[in-house]
């Protein structure tokens, strides 16, 4: 049957969020399941600034199923997507046998129709491989009407993917078991929990990475004794300490772990053989730029993180937010092209007392950043009610194509 002839079609639209880890996920024990060396904690990210969009269809007259990212049609036999795909059919499969034999089964055999969008550059290192799996994952049960422990299929799309499952902040235990099934994300405290907490994405190239994170962990796993040290007996005891410093709300607490957690994960990709450099020379002018701002006040006011790329996320709190928004605009002057250095949640504006811009004493680094996201923690990923909002078309194709 043509895909055009105007079969029903069953279609869901979902959105989810980006996370930022502050215990950092380096290095798979099985490549295939996508189980980690170690347990993570995450920061999911508000999606009114990074979110993914995804639209899934499923109609009796589709003969494949088919994706299309961003306007362009990608291969679904890719073999995370498949694994995603397979792993929701079955629990769907298991829920008609199980739950609900009477429930109506068509829907089980027809092929779908996948269309996402990204509300930010892809592969700019802003995690987009997570929101991505996680809003595939989400939406196809939907679709489906599976319900369950969702993290877990997420997890085998992209690792980091299964703490994009739940707003606020997110740990994956990295679980005990070969099958996976106890390898999951769980919130730790909701969005809600600490509404002074801000990040600032500061966006220092829109280019690819020049080493993806799969293969990058993968040399590491294979070739550092500093990843095997880390996960054996650095992390444990920081994951602890990170659960402990959110719910408390220790800044201190949690800004300390944060930097230390990101430069050793920088450090076990110095550490691997050959070396992988993810950090370039914006990148260690902001290292240099917060410890010299929290130096001058004596206090730990600010915290960086990188994941496998250059920009920095900086986690402050909202009466830090002016003033050191103003010192990243100093010390990396903006391209004047009448673009917004800041995009996301207004910053309000202050003055560098020239006393702090001595006691930073940088070379400023003219165009270093490009621009910089504002924005805070956010909610878990959600249906979108609005019918107009689809991104495939009553003929089951997408809306904008490129
Ligand atoms: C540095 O989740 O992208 O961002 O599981 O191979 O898809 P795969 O890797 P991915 O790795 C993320 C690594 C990181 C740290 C983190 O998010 O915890």
């Amino acid at each position: 049957m043509p895909e055009n002839s105007m079969e029903k079609l069953n279609i869901v639209t979902c959105t989810a969020p980006v996370n930022i880890a502050v215990i950092k996920y380096w290095g798979k024990r099985n490549e295939e399941l996508i189980l980690p060396i170690n347990s993570s904690l995450s920061v999911t990210l508000h999606q009114d600034q990074l979110k993914t969009t995804t639209s899934v269809a499923t109609s009796r007259s589709f003969q494949e199923d088919r994706i299309w990212l961003n306007g362009k049609e990608e291969d679904i036999s890719h073999p995370r997507l498949q694994s995603c795909l397979r792993e929701i059919r079955r629990l769907a499969r298991k829920r008609r046998n199980n739950v609900d034999p009477g429930l109506d089964s068509t829907g089980l055999s027809h092929k779908v129709h996948i269309c996402s969008v990204n509300n930010f550059p892809t592969a700019a290192g802003l995690a987009s491989s997570a929101a991505g799996f996680a809003c595939l994952v989400y939406t196809l049960a939907r679709v489906f009407g599976v319900e369950g422990e969702l993290s877990v299929i997420a997890r085998q799309g992209s690792g980091s993917a299964c703490r994009s499952m739940y707003g606020g902040f997110v740990q994956w235990i990295m679980g005990q078991q070969s099958d996976g099934k106890d390898s999951l994300a769980q919130q730790v405290e909701p969005e809600t929990h600490w509404p002074e907490l801000r990040i600032l994405v500061l966006v220092a190239s829109a280019e690819r990475k020049h080493v993806g994170s799969t293969s990058g962990m993968q040399t590491s796993v294979q070739t550092s004794c500093l990843l095997k040290h880390r996960a054996e007996s650095v992390v444990p005891g920081r994951m602890e300490k990170m659960n402990d410093a959110v719910r408390r709300r220790d800044f201190t607490a949690f800004a300390e772990l944060t930097m230390k957690d990101s430069n050793q994960f920088h450090a076990t990709c110095l550490d691997t053989y050959p070396p992988i450099f993810y950090l370039n020379s914006v990148s260690h002018q902001v290292i240099h730029l917060v410890h010299r701002y929290n130096q001058h006040y004596g206090e730990t006011r600010v915290a960086y993180t990188f994941d496998a790329g250059p920009n920095a996320v900086i986690f402050t709190l909202q009466q830090h937010v002016p003033e050191f928004f103003q010192a990243v605009q100093h010390f990396f002057p903006p391209e004047n092209n009448g673009g917004q250095f800041v995009k996301g949640l207004p910053v309000k504006h202050a003055t560098l007392s020239e006393e702090l811009k001595q006691a930073i004493g940088l070379e400023p680094m003219p165009k270093g950043i490009r621009y910089v996201i504002s924005t805070k923690a956010g909610p878990g990923p959600c249906v979108v009610e609005d019918d107009t909002q689809h991104l495939l078309g009553s003929d089951g194709l997408p809306k904008n194509k490129v």
